[in-house]
């Protein structure tokens, strides 16, 4: 088969995208509205169930395909209902993108210091949320012949040096763990690796005139902060025939973060 740009289309397509509907400039809702413009109909799934069908009633206003619902990743039932919803609004699932997780709210506490309470609740969303996902996701994926997982992890995890890092770092292994097990049944499974975004969030937590970012301008190799629009290209590539045989890979987009000396 030669060659042709209709891979990267995805009518017919059904995403579910997490963490899609909280803030109003956040990663996932320009996923979300990538997306819908490449044809997907898309689930838009947030903790925050308002901003979820706000970003969804978005999506249908420019002509697309959407459904708002509020959940929590964290909790099995709650995915497990998330899933039904997708599958009783657009008929199954074919593309699972893990994006919700714990970050601008979290404090940069020492390791040996963190209580067990907030580590637990920190992998709870930003690891066990992922594979809850999966779990409840892959069953519909199958009955559809396969389909695409995104995971979203992060710069922070390389190197991990913080309690954040670790959970990305472990989302990274999950992965490729399941990459490796369910490869053979038409199903990809990667991870795309942000740097610094100009998300709502990414903003709170290191404003422009952070000591952090003035440090970051003088060693990243091309430059520090991108748009959340700026990492939509590498996920319709992974969601797509265009990406049908990428799978268990981290796509760095950063601006040349993994490489600052
Ligand atoms: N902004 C950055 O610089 C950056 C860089 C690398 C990675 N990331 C990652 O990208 C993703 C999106 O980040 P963002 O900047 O848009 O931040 P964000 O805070 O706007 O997005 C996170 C979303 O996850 C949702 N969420 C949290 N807990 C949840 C739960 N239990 N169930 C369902 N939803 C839940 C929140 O409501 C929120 O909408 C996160 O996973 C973050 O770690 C962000």
């Amino acid at each position: 088969m030669s060659f042709s740009l209709d891979q990267y289309r995805l009518d017919g397509k059904v995403a579910v995208v997490t963490g899609a509907g909280g803030r109003g400039n956040s990663i996932g809702r320009a996923y979300a509205l990538g997306l819908a413009t490449a044809g997907a109909s898309v689930v838009v799934a947030d903790l925050n169930g308002e901003g979820a069908a706000a970003v969804a009633d978005e999506i249908g206003e420019n002509g697309g395909s959407a459904l708002g619902v509020q959940v929590d990743i964290a909790a099995p039932d709650s995915v497990q209902e998330l899933a039904a919803e997708a599958a009783f609004a657009f008929g199954g699932v074919d593309i699972l993108v893990n994006n919700a997780g714990l970050m601008a709210e979290l404090k940069s506490e020492q390791a040996v210091d963190i209580s067990l309470d907030e580590w637990n609740r920190i992998m709870r969303v930003n690891v066990t949320g992922a594979l809850n996902c999966a779990q409840a996701m892959v069953p519909l994926m199958r009955k559809r012949g396969g389909g695409k997982i995104v995971n979203q992890v992060s710069g922070g995890a390389f190197p991990a040096i913080s309690i954040y890092g670790i959970s990305k770092l472990a989302l990274v292994g999950l992965t490729t763990t399941l990459a490796r097990q369910l490869g053979r049944e038409n199903i990809n499974v990667n991870a795309i690796a942000p740097g610094n975004t100009t998300s709502d969030a990414g903003i709170q937590l290191t404003p422009e005139d952070s000591p952090f970012i003035q440090f970051l301008e003088a060693s990243v190799a091309m430059r520090v902060r991108g748009a959340p629009d700026e990492l939509v290209g590498t996920l319709l590539m992974l969601c797509s025939e265009a990406g049908a045989w990428i799978t268990g890979q981290v796509m760095h987009v950063d601006g040349g973060w993994v490489l600052r000396p």
